[in-house]
């Protein structure tokens, strides 16, 4: 069981740094590029409501992804700031999403899958390349690696 008393509902910066594995100095970063909010305390002292954690999980996992922080920014501003997000807000933002993390997922296996092989990139140096990629027709397709372009 973590530090956080599951009835908490305020936690302290530390609190939520440490159980999200990031600094605090993150969670100031992300509040001022208007990611995540926090409230202030009689004591002008910061706390973020519980539900942080779960925004936080999702920015650190979608920055993994190479989604840019602008355009996660921007989906999560679709979410409700006056309460928890409840299942429904998530699954419209999921649905949002899909696209995008289906077409990553796609290049992600293409390379996973392409890897040893030719990926259609011009370089001609693999013995599979002239029969993928003769005389590098692909090249006529676009620049990059034609091969793991997913459209
Ligand atoms: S791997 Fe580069 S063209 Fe085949």
């Amino acid at each position: 069981m973590t530090e956080i008393p599951s009835a908490a509902i305020w936690l302290k910066p530390g609190q939520v740094a440490r159980r999200a594995g990031v600094a605090v100095s993150t969670l100031h970063y992300y509040e001022q590029v208007g990611l995540i909010t926090s409230r202030r305390t009689p004591g002008d002292r910061r706390e973020y409501r519980r539900d942080t954690l779960r925004l936080i999980a999702l920015i650190r996992a979608s920055q993994t992804l190479g989604i840019p922080l602008a355009r996660i920014k921007a989906a999560l501003d679709e979410l409700p700031h006056e309460h928890p997000p409840t299942k429904r807000d998530w699954a419209r933002l999921a649905r949002q999403w899909r696209t995008d993390l289906d077409r990553r997922i796609a290049r992600l296996v293409a390379l996973r899958d392409n890897l040893a092989n030719c990926i259609g990139c011009g370089c001609l140096s693999l013995t599979s390349c002239p029969y993928t990629n003769p005389e590098d027709t692909l090249g006529e397709e676009g620049p990059g690696a034609r091969r793991l372009v997913s459209e």
